[in-house]
C-alpha cells in the first residue's frame, strides 16, 4: 500500500507499524488494512467523479460496494469520505446500519432479495432498491404499499457489454442471472410507473469487475442512454447508475487507468451520448468496491515449510507453505487471480528463486501466489506479505478445514488496532450442537 516502506533493518512497515510487530502481537495469518489509504482512495474516487461531472452540471453519487470488504469501521471511513453505500444482502444491510450508515444513502442490490430483506429495507428507509426481476417488482410494491411508503427503485439491465480487465465483449444475448434484458426493460419500467408505492429513478448496469479501460463503460453508456432516452417518453428520469468495476494493480505487471481518467472518460461518454440524442443528462451514480479497499490491504503469513521440487531441464521450484491459504484468499483458486509476495521480516541478498506460495489446505489448488521470485534463502519463520488483498479476501473467507478466519487489524500513524476479531476454534465449535458443553 501507499504508506508501505522498509525500516532500517529491512522490515516492512505498514501504516507506521512493522510487520514483525504486527505478527507478534496479533498472530498470522493477519489481514492488515491501512486506514489512511482506504480514506484516500475513497476521497480521491469521489473527487474524481465530482470533478468529471461538474462541467456537465450534474450531480454524482459514489456508492462504496460493501461486498468487497464490509465491517462497521469501513462503513464509517467511507461515509466520512462522503460515499453512499451499496449492500447486497440483509446481512450487509445490518452491518451498514450498525456502522451508522444513513439509510437514505444505501442502495440495495441482489437477484433474490427475500421478503424479509425487502421488508427490512423499506422499514428502515433504504434510499434505493435496485430491482432485478418482474417478481421482485411486485413483491417490493406490495411491501411498500403495506408500509404506506413510496420506495425509490432503479431497474438493473444488461447492456450486453461484458468487460473484464482491459477487454470487453459486446454480446447480443446475455445468458446470466442478473437484471433485465434491454428489450424487456420498457415493459418493466411501465409496470413500475403504474405502481404507486414505487418510484422509478432510473436504470442501473454493472458490466463487470477489474476493468482497466474506458471502452467497455463507454459502449455500455451508449446503449443505456439509448434506452434511457426511449423511456423518457413515460416521464422524467433523474438518475443513471453505471455500477463499479474499476480495476487495481495486483502485481507490478498490472497497469490500470488512474481513476481520474476513468471517471472523466466515462462521464464524458455519457454526456456525448445524451447530447447526440438531445436529452438532458441525468445525475450519475457509480459503485466502486475493489478500487476503494483493494490496495489498502496486505495479508501477512508465516512460512512454515520450504520444499524444492525438481522441474525439467534442471530447473526447480520452491514450494513455500504459509499458515493460511484459500480460506483467507479464495481468489487464486476461484478466478486464477494473480498476486505477488515479498519477505516482510527482513531483506535478503540471496539470488531470486522461482517459488510458488501455497496454503495449508488439503487441496493442491490451494495457491496463494502461483509464480513468484523469492530470495533463495526463504525459510521457515519468515513473514510473507501479500499486497492488494483488501478486496474480496475477507469477504470471501471460509472456514475450510476448520482454519479460522484471520483478524483484521487497521494501521494508521504508527498505531494498530483490531477492527474485526479473528475467529477462534471455540467460535466454530460453538455452532456444533454435538460439542455443546465440551468446547
Ligand atoms: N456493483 C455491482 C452491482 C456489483 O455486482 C459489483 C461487484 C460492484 C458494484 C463492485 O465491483 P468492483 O468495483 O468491486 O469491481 N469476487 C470477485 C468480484 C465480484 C464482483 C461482484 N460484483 C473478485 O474477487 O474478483
Amino acid at each position: 500500500p501507499g504508506s508501505a516502506h522498509r525500516d532500517d533493518d529491512g522490515t516492512l512497515v505498514l501504516g507506521g507499524v512493522t510487520a514483525t510487530e504486527l505478527a507478534q502481537t496479533y498472530g498470522t495469518p493477519l489481514y492488515v488494512v491501512d486506514e489512511a489509504e482506504v480514506r484516500t482512495h475513497a476521497q480521491r474516487t469521489v473527487a474524481a467523479f465530482r470533478a468529471a461531472a461538474a462541467p456537465h452540471g450534474v450531480a454524482v453519487r459514489v456508492y462504496y460496494a460493501g461486498k468487497a470488504f464490509l465491517c462497521t469501521e469501513i462503513v464509517r471511513w467511507t461515509a466520512e469520505a462522503d460515499m453512499s453505500l451499496d449492500v447486497c444482502s440483509g446481512g450487509e444491510l445490518e452491518v451498514a446500519l450498525v456502522g451508522g450508515a444513513d439509510p437514505a444513502r444505501i442502495g440495495f442490490h441482489g437477484n433474490n432479495k427475500s421478503v424479509a430483506e425487502l421488508t427490512r429495507a423499506v422499514e428502515v428507509g433504504v434510499g434505493t432498491v435496485i430491482v432485478d426481476s418482474p417478481i421482485e417488482i411486485e413483491r417490493l410494491a406490495a411491501i411498500a404499499d403495506r408500509a404506506g411508503a413510496v420506495q425509490n427503485v432503479l431497474l438493473r439491465v444488461n447492456s450486453g457489454v461484458h468487460a473484464e480487465t482491459h477487454e470487453f465483449l459486446a454480446t447480443a444475448h446475455e445468458d446470466q442471472k442478473f437484471g433485465f434484458a434491454m428489450d424487456a426493460a420498457p415493459a418493466a419500467v411501465a409496470r413500475i410507473r403504474e405502481l404507486r408505492s414505487l418510484s422509478f429513478q432510473g436504470l442501473h448496469c454493472h458490466i463487470g469487475s477489474q476493468i482497466f479501460g474506458v471502452a467497455g463503460f463507454a459502449e455500455s453508456a451508449s446503449r443505456l442512454v439509448d434506452l434511457h432516452a426511449q423511456l423518457l417518453e413515460g416521464g422524467p428520469i433523474p438518475l443513471l447508475n453505471l455500477g463499479g468495476g474499476f480495476g487495481i494493480a495486483y502485481t507490478p505487471a498490472d497497469d490500470p487507468t488512474p481513476i481520474e481518467d476513468l471517471a472523466a472518460g466515462i462521464v464524458d461518454a455519457v454526456a456525448r451520448e445524451c447530447e447526440v440524442r438531445g436529452i438532458p443528462m441525468p445525475d450519475l451514480a457509480f459503485e466502486p468496491g475493489r478500487a476503494i479497499v483493494g490496495q489498502a490491504g496486505v495479508t501477512l503469513y508465516e512460512a512454515g515449510t520450504v520444499k524444492p521440487v525438481e522441474l525439467d531441464e534442471g530447473r526447480r521450484r520452491l514450494y513455500v507453505s504459509v499458515d493460511g491459504g484459500m480460506s483467507d484468499n479464495a481468489r487464486p483458486a476461484l478466478y486464477g487471480a494473480d498476486y505477488c509476495a515479498r519477505i516482510a521480516s527482513r531483506v535478503s541478498g540471496a539470488p531470486p528463486a522461482l517459488a510458488r506460495v501455497v496454503g495449508k489446505h488439503c487441496e493442491s489448488g490451494d495457491i496463494v501466489v502461483d509464480q513468484e521470485y523469492l530470495p533463495a534463502d526463504v525459510a521457515p519463520g519468515d513473514l510473507l506479505a501479500v499486497p492488494a488483498t483488501g478486496a474480496y479476501c475477507f469477504s470471501l473467507a471460509s472456514a475450510y478445514n476448520y482454519l479460522t478466519r484471520p483478524a483484521v487489524v487497521a494501521v494508521r500513524d504508527g498505531a494498530a488496532r483490531v477492527i474485526v476479531r479473528g475467529q477462534t476454534i471455540a467460535d466454530l465449535l460453538h455452532a456444533d450442537v454435538g460439542a455443546e458443553g465440551n468446547a
